[in-house]
């Protein structure tokens, strides 16, 4: 008896411990999160807006990329995860119907859990990992960013994650993620890491590439990526964070890659797709209600907003990287039908100076949240993603 209280008595002085401990080590690691970025250095440079300003603003710079610069970025590049079994496929290899069994990929786990071994993970979540992850890709995308604090759009790291998350759900097997930082704060290597431990992302460090030029940051990153890794690449697409493709007739899980598969039946003699450019405007929703970007903005121009779209392209059939279209070596070049396959393209508040909604913007525009289905399955499944939280703002 007497020892059985004892005992008791022990376990409780134990867990209060525990407990402290827990409180202490929470405590700690939030003033190490605070105190960085409560101090990081406000850089004015201001140059990677998107591509709409960039076209209007070209400030091209002949300056030549060294050989020293170029090995500089090279040392912190990470390379692909090793091979697997390839995986069942149609003769193109992309996937044409929704719940094809897939191999589990066993290097995507989260917290040291198998994500397809694991019961508790819903069968809807674990379809969503359900692509091989290893070269040669199917479908890839390139990303020239640098995600830095006086972004008025601010897009932080949240929504460049909010964003591999969603490509991964249209079927892109792999992003190639140039980070253009100024700064080893604004740095998203840390951020990444667990996309580059899965497979899902290549990191290239692209900071010896700035100042930031159209020329020499943005279009030397998209050559550099197909130069680099383009025989291992089928279907490529160079996007910003900002541009989310879209397909009004299918919201189901890879759609992108059922739309090329499609689009290559039908087309033949295509090897560049443009997807044109739909502008969400107006002043965004609460981020704290509607954490993911793309529920924030739901107004959407009627027509395409210009003719600044994005192109899915063969890379075998390219000859040089542009930012809209590449100059290709053979097969034709055709824009999309937007019926079928659009870039959704979250600008914001950006055309009325970050204010309030203006009778402009309200006439140029009409409600479309018509990407909810998407949201709300990525928002079931966002914790199994592993990158920790894609709800929680922050820089790095
Ligand atoms: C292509 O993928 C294979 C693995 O399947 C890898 O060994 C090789 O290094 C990759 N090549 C390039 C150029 O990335
Ligand atoms: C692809 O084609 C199938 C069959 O015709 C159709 O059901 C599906 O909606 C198409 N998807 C896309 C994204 O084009």
């Amino acid at each position: 008896m007497v020892c059985g209280k004892l005992s008791q008595v022990v376990r409780y002085k134990t867990m209060w411990y525990f407990v402290v401990v827990v409180i202490s080590v929470t405590l700690v690691t939030n003033l190490f999160i605070i105190f960085p970025t409560a101090f990081s250095m406000h850089d004015e440079h201001d140059s990677m807006r998107s591509s709409f300003i960039n076209a209007r603003l070209p400030r091209v710079d002949s300056r030549r990329i060294g050989q020293d610069s170029r090995d500089v970025a090279w040392d912190s590049r990470t390379s692909f995860s090793p091979p697997e079994k390839p995986v069942d496929t149609t003769q193109d290899g992309l996937i044409t119907t929704e719940r094809t069994a897939r191999m589990p990929d066993p290097s995507l786990s989260t917290g040291g859990r198998n994500i397809h071994s694991d019961p508790t993970i819903s069968q809807e979540c674990q379809n969503l990992y359900r692509h091989h992850m290893s070269p040669p890709y199917r479908l890839s995308a390139v990303l020239l960013v640098r995600v830095y604090r006086h972004d008025r759009a601010g897009l932080s790291s949240r929504e460049m994650l909010q964003w591999l998350f969603y490509l991964r759900y249209a079927g892109f097997d792999h992003v190639f993620v140039y980070d253009a930082y100024v700064g080893k704060k604004e740095s998203q290597y840390h951020v990444l890491l667990p996309l580059v431990q899965s497979g899902y992302i290549t990191y290239v460090d692209w900071s010896a590439y700035n100042p930031y030029t159209i020329k020499g940051t943005q279009i030397s990153a998209y050559q550099d990526c197909v130069d680099n890794y383009g025989s291992n690449l089928t279907w490529h697409m160079a996007i910003d964070i900002d541009e989310y493709p879209f397909s009004p007739i299918d919201v189901e899980p890879n759609f992108m890659q059922r739309f090329l598969h499609n689009f290559s039946v039908e087309n033949p003699h295509v090897s560049q797709i443009t997807l044109q450019n739909y502008l969400f405007l107006g002043k965004p929703l609460d981020s704290q209600d509607n954490p993911f970007l793309i529920a924030r903005l739901r107004r959407r121009t009627h027509k395409k907003g210009n003719d600044l779209g994005k192109s899915v392209f063969r890379v075998a059939q390219m000859r040089t990287a542009e930012v809209h279209h590449n100059e290709m070596r053979d097969g034709k070049t055709i824009d999309s039908d937007a019926q079928v396959m659009r870039l959704n393209h979250y600008w914001g508040a950006r055309l009325q100076d970050w204010g309030e909604d203006t009778p402009r913007i309200l006439k140029l525009t009409e409600t479309d949240y018509s990407v909810k289905p998407i949201v709300d399955r990525l928002n079931r499944c966002s914790k199994y993603f592993g990158t920790g939280s894609l709800y929680m703002k922050r820089w790095n």
